[in-house]
């Protein structure tokens, strides 16, 4: 799917973002698994990541960046009508992670649903809740990108457990005068699916269930170079933009080899390009509104920048999208 928005302009006037206060670091990674602080370095530019607590469930980590991310936008969570929440660790399958966060937050009128799109999540939700509010549907949304898959790995495996964190974002979607979301693009090849996925976790019968997050690294390395390239190519094209307008280039944060790839083929200034993986290391939905956050709190996303948001991740499954920035967003992280 790839578009060109052409309704009433809506764009990001709140944002948030909020981690486990558990560090940790590669080195605690090497006491559990046969694995070293340099392998990892080396091969993702990962050096810690975020871990929740045995008790800490999705919306626990959900919930602060909600908050501030309402408080940024000034906006009365009574308001909001509706709700979409990105992930694929939600505290369970119903209700659902955004109906539990629409309740504890106060917003009787809203619509609240989850989304599964692997680490794209975050961009089809946008895109889902842009195409409401521009069709009137809705007034003012809240939209939520987050995972706790350290509640769904394997902690034997070294070639998944090393890669991912926990985290989440939010944001808040506002009807504006101008500016605001340009274009989406989004695909999905469920061809390529087993190539990073949790077979045993629905419907399906398999006789030797799998409960934990099962990956061919190889195969994700190739489609996640290619589609983080083709992507931003096609929805830069679609809006008659190129690169060199793009001011602020946030890529999905899996790995620092991959947003290398991507950068280079693209020919995006280093200095444009959004990177804290090492820190937080592929926290899947949770991903780009954390990189957001950090380009906000660092007074990158000034209002009238163009900004460009690539994911990719499990489905297989990918996405774009393109925002002319509108409002102050500093301190977005709770
Ligand atoms: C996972 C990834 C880092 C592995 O890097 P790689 O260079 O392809 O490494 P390989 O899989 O070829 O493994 C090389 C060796 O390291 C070993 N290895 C794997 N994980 C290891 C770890 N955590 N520590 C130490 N060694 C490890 C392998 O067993 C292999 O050993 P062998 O040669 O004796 O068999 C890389 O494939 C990747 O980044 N893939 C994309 C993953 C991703 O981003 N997924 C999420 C997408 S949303």
């Amino acid at each position: 799917m790839i578009g060109r928005t052409n309704g009433r302009p809506v764009s990001i006037t709140g944002l948030g973002c909020h981690v486990p206060d558990r560090v940790v670091t590669n080195d605690d990674l090497s006491k559990i698994v046969e694995t070293s602080d340099e392998w990892i370095v080396e091969r993702t530019g990962i050096k810690e990541r975020r871990i929740a607590r045995d008790d800490e469930a999705l919306t626990d980590i959900a919930l602060p960046a909600c908050r501030r991310a309402l408080e940024m936008a000034g906006v009365d969570p009574a308001s909001i009508d509706l709700v979409v929440v990105a992930t694929v660790t939600p505290d369970m399958s119903f209700p659902s992670a955004a109906a539990l966060i629409a309740d504890e937050l106060g917003m009787p009128d809203a619509a609240a649903y989850d989304l599964s799109a692997g680490c794209t999540g975050f961009v089809y939700a946008i895109a889902q809740a842009h195409a409401m509010l521009s069709a009137g549907l809705a007034r003012r949304a809240l939209v939520v990108g987050g995972d706790v898959l350290s509640k769904i790995l394997d902690w034997d495996d070294r070639s998944t457990l090393v890669l991912f964190g926990d985290g989440a974002g939010a944001v808040v979607l506002e009807e504006v005068e101008d500016g605001g979301f340009l274009g989406f693009e989004l695909g999905a090849d469920g061809g390529g699916g087993a190539n990073l996925w949790l077979p045993g976790s629905g419907s399906r019968h398999f006789d030797e269930p799998e409960k934990y997050v099962k990956m061919n690294g190889r195969e994700v390395f190739k489609f996640a170079t290619r589609v983080l390239v083709s992507s931003a190519e096609a929805i830069l094209e679609e809006c008659d933009l190129t690169i060199d307008d793009v001011d602020v280039y946030v890529p999905h944060q899996a790995n620092v080899r991959i947003i290398d790839h991507a950068v280079r083929k693209l020919q995006v200034p280093e200095e444009k390009t959004v990177v804290n993986v090492e820190r937080y290391g592929n926290t899947s939905s949770g991903s780009i509104p954390l990189a957001l956050a950090d380009a906000a709190d660092d007074g990158r996303l000034e209002p009238g920048k163009l900004v460009l948001l690539t994911g990719m991740g499990a489905g297989l499954t990918w996405g774009s999208a393109l925002i002319r920035w509108t409002h102050e967003t500093t301190g977005a992280t709770a």
